[in-house]
């Protein structure tokens, strides 16, 4: 299934709504960035409206770097003259804001519905305080309602994709928008995989971390300080 498929059947109910709900949850995030800053910037939707109002900061005066978490973020921030760096000259982020696809109650995530699931785990792996901003539709009881995208090699993902499904999980390989396979920024391939309802997201993400042929994985766990929901009006905010 396309990218733009998943997320439409996710945004069905009310598009516009998710829409400013994505947008509120990006502002709220705004407090969480202080100048001089190195600052991880996310992927995907609500992470571009995080983008966009930090460009309105810096151009009144905030001080900050980001660290992109793909090229088309690197790409925006540029466009609105944010500064950006490079993990090659900064190891350490302070803060990062980035977007989800599903979040538990114990601020375990889905991630890499846009398909930067690779560079997003190694920018949060390096940040102190990671940041999630999402519209309502993102709480969930128990991740597994998102397909898992799982990041392969390209030599692999027959072996993978098999065992994936070994394991109980529908196998897709994302397309993208010309009908051909999607290649992530880092030229690899992507499996959705369907697992229903993940009942064991440590041991699920340990199956896939030992898996040869794997290179990342959506599930990101122990690594959300902060999640910021918008309801309608309201921010719900969820600290670990
Ligand atoms: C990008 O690869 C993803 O991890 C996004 O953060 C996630 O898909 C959320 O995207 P939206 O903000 O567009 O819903």
């Amino acid at each position: 299934m396309a990218t733009d498929q998943i997320k439409n059947n996710q945004a069905k109910n009310d598009p516009a709504k998710s829409e400013q709900e994505k947008e509120a949850a990006a502002r709220a995030s705004l407090q969480f960035v202080k100048d001089g800053q190195v600052v991880g910037l996310g992927t995907g939707s609500t992470a571009a409206h995080f983008i966009k109002l930090l460009g309105e900061k810096v151009r009144n005066g905030l001080r900050i770097r980001g660290i992109p978490t793909s090229i088309r973020s690197r790409e925006l921030a540029l466009s609105l003259g944010i500064p950006v760096t490079t993990l090659d000259e900064c190891q350490e982020i302070a803060v990062t804001v980035d977007g989800a696809d599903e979040v538990d109650p114990q601020l375990r995530l889905i991630k890499g519905g846009g398909g930067a699931l690779l560079r997003e785990k190694i920018v949060a792996s390096a940040t102190k305080q990671l940041v999630i901003v999402a519209d309502a539709s993102k709480q969930v009881p128990v991740l597994g309602k998102f397909p898992l995208p799982v990041e392969v090699i390209r030599f692999a993902q027959a072996l993978v994709a098999k065992r994936i499904r070994a394991l109980g999980a529908e196998v897709q390989l994302r397309m993208g928008p010309d009908g051909k396979p999607y290649v992530s920024d880092e030229n690899n391939h992507i499996l959705d995989c369907r697992f229903g309802q993940i009942s064991n997201a440590e041991g699920l993400a340990r199956q896939l971390d030992e898996m040869p042929g794997v290179v990342e994985h959506g599930l990101f766990i122990g690594m959300a300080k902060v999640v910021l929901f918008a309801r309608g009006n309201e921010i719900v905010e969820l600290r670990r």
